[in-house]
């Protein structure tokens, strides 16, 4: 295997502040990066910003903003948050940087002089969403599928680069390097893709229509479009075309991306490379979409999670962990907070944190917090070692292939057998009766433990450095190796361990995540809205929701309650007559509450108001204008379930 390591991200658009999809995409290369690391070899790791184009043009308009300005503004956000997500990249790129922009002019001289560029006439169907031009095929119900907009008609004089030109030998290519797109699925789609004739692609964009954008070092009275300027920036980053950087890192260049860009990536960036006479990157690596609520996370909607909101409530090793435990790399994933804390509490307060606290706590209490020196082994130590030996290896080859989540499940493997190891074996009785057979266990706990921290290292940095330091070692960015961590018995306390505070902390309840902003990142945060909406509960489960017994019912009566100012004793029919203590007086009067159809909360503890027992609770909604009773929108059965 080559001693060099390159792993990217996609570079973001800096049309929207960050969310938990650009925070997965870079805690995963973040992982892989320290993985590699951590395997011994030489790593590059590349991620930025995207900020040509039409989008960004649009975005910096409606903050009333240059687009310099408002580049360099979200640029930042995104360069600002990474080292709180404790990213370990070492070069950030941003496509208005000059080296970039003077390597996208000297590849599109290349593939041109190649005669790979013509200009043509071109009438299309175009989305400004995202910025190309679609095909009648690719739209669902004449809408883009992306942005459900029918697109529009344009008309436009280009330049074109002949793709078609590349459309066998990439076929071939992907056919001869069985991962060059992976997971499988992802390799197949594009396999799908190029099984139609590949049509060229546009890769101007008039200035007429648009500036902002890199001129054609051929012609200037256009701009490059988007993604031929945005795809360059992997190998401009490098140093290309004499860079050193270049030469090192390139053949083994290995891009992370979500299914989103899978076109783009996967076939006009090999056809491009190819064009301009760079061998293609080694590795395509494409994960699946975060959900939220079943549906895609979209601002309209409101559903956008932004990682440090999660971060500052429930901690980044949590929020990591979660991430990369919880989905398939390939596949798409929900997400929760409740799921979140569930993890939390689970894998990480639970296994891990109880494991590390009741370990520390046996060396400090029966060896003054030194690791003995070992006695003759039994079968159960040998076990126990074996198993966590065999983790590593499990462990790197699980990893080499992206199987995350699979990898931390064979470091929890390990986490549960120690545990077990530890209640089989009693410490607490052999501390009465054999100092010997505690020295043996208590080395064993101690070398399961530093791998353990080695493994996690890549994933949860922060709280791996905290455990290896409680167990008095050496912090693995700094010095140890995957290969150092196999030496079972080597590395040893270089200074007394003492209890710790518990690494996780369990988590209660869920706390509310402060509520998204607005469209578009403004600079100044939008004001609150008329009339103050309530903050959002916390969030519940499907099933937390299903439990409601939720019924349409008729009210039959009304009847004042003496006393109450606020109160109205309903009579209500559900299939069954029921009676339920509404807060409605002074909204409605009571005779026009008879007859009414009414939405009730059916299967609510009954409660005694003012002396009379109500069974259920009627639903509606309040504002500065009044109060508004939920209804049917036509006449329904009573009794019938609401859902
Ligand atoms: O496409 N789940 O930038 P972008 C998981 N500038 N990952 C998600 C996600 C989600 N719901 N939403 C976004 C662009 N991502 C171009 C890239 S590269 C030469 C140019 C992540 O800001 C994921 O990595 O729209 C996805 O591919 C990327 O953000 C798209 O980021």
């Amino acid at each position: 295997m080559s001693e060099n390591y390159y792993i990217t991200t996609p570079i973001y658009y800096v049309n929207a502040e960050p969310h938990i999809g650009h925070a997965y995409t870079t805690i995963v290369a973040d992982v892989l990066n320290r993985f590699h690391h951590l395997s011994g070899r030489k790593t590059l790791f590349l991620t930025g910003t995207d900020e040509h184009g039409d989008k960004i043009a649009a975005a910096a308009a409606a903050c009333d903003e240059s687009p310099k300005a408002y580049v360099d503004r979200i640029s930042r956000m995104f360069r600002d948050l990474w080292p709180r997500l404790n990213i370990s990249h070492n070069r950030f790129i941003r496509t208005t940087d000059e080296i970039h922009q003077e390597t996208v002019q000297y590849i599109l001289n290349r593939v041109n002089e190649r005669g790979d560029i013509y200009f043509s006439e071109y009438e299309g169907l175009y989305c400004f969403g995202c910025e190309r031009f679609y095909t009648e095929r690719e739209l669902v119900d004449g809408k883009c599928p992306d942005h459900q907009k029918a697109p529009e008609v344009i008309k436009e004089a280009n330049y074109f680069f002949r793709m078609s030109n590349y459309q066998d030998w990439l076929i071939d290519h992907i056919h001869r390097h069985p991962d060059f797109i992976r997971p499988q699925r992802y390799r197949n789609e594009v396999l799908s893709f190029l099984s139609e004739p590949l049509e060229d692609l546009c890769i101007s964009r008039p200035k007429s229509r648009l500036t902002w954008g890199i001129t054609l070092p051929f012609d200037d009275n256009f701009v490059t479009y988007v993604w031929f300027d945005a795809l360059i920036n992997y190998v401009s980053a490098l140093g290309y075309p004499d860079g050193e950087d270049f030469h090192a890192f390139w053949p083994v260049a290995q891009h992370v991306i979500a299914k989103d860009i899978l076109k783009p990536h996967g076939i006009y960036w090999p056809c491009m490379l190819k064009s301009a006479g760079i061998d293609p990157y080694q590795h395509l690596n494409v994960h699946g979409y975060w959900n939220v609520n079943e549906g895609k996370m979209s601002k309209s909607v409101g559903n956008v999670v932004r990682p440090l909101d999660l971060v500052d409530i429930h901690g980044l090793d949590g929020f990591r962990y979660f991430l990369l435990r919880e989905m398939v790399f390939g596949l798409d994933s929900e997400f929760s907070e409740q799921a979140l804390i569930a993890r939390i509490n689970s894998d990480l307060a639970n296994d891990l944190g109880n494991l590390v606290s009741r370990s520390l706590t046996m060396i400090h209490k029966y060896f003054q917090g030194e690791i003995p020196p070992p006695g003759p082994s039994e079968e159960a130590d040998d076990a126990l070692k074996q198993s966590a030996l065999n983790g590593i290896d499990t462990y790197q080859t699980l990893m080499e292939k992206l199987a995350l989540h699979k990898a931390l499940m064979v470091v929890w493997e390990v986490i549960s057998k120690v545990n077990k190891y530890i209640d089989a074996t009693a410490p607490w009785v052999l501390a009465k009766s054999d100092q010997e057979r505690l020295s043996t266990v208590i080395n064993h706990i101690f070398d399961t433990l530093r791998i353990v921290g080695g493994l996690l290292w890549p994933f949860i940095p922060e709280s791996a450095e905290k455990l290896q330091s409680q167990l008095g070692l050496a912090v693995t960015g700094k010095s140890v190796t995957l290969e150092g961590l196999r030496d079972w018995g080597g590395e040893r306390p270089q200074q007394k361990i003492t209890k710790a505070p518990a690494l996780f902390p369990r988590i209660e309840q869920p706390t509310q995540l402060p509520k998204e902003k607005g469209p578009s990142p403004q600079p100044e945060p939008s004001p609150p809205e008329k009339g103050g909406r309530k903050a959002q509960k916390p969030l519940i489960s499907l099933e937390d929701f299903q439990r409601m017994d939720l019924r349409v019912a008729t009210i039959r009566k009304a009847e004042p309650i003496s006393g109450s100012k606020k109160l109205v004793k309903l009579t209500v029919d559900m299939g069954e007559l029921r009676t339920v203590v509404a807060g409605v007086k002074g909204h409605y009067a009571e005779g026009d509450l008879t007859g009414r159809q009414v939405l009730v909360v059916a299967n609510l503890q009954p409660v005694t108001l003012m002396g009379i027992e109500s069974f259920g609770m009627v639903l509606a909604a309040e504002d500065a204008s009044g109060f508004h009773l939920l209804v049917p929108d036509s006449e329904a059965e009573p009794g019938s379930t609401v859902s």
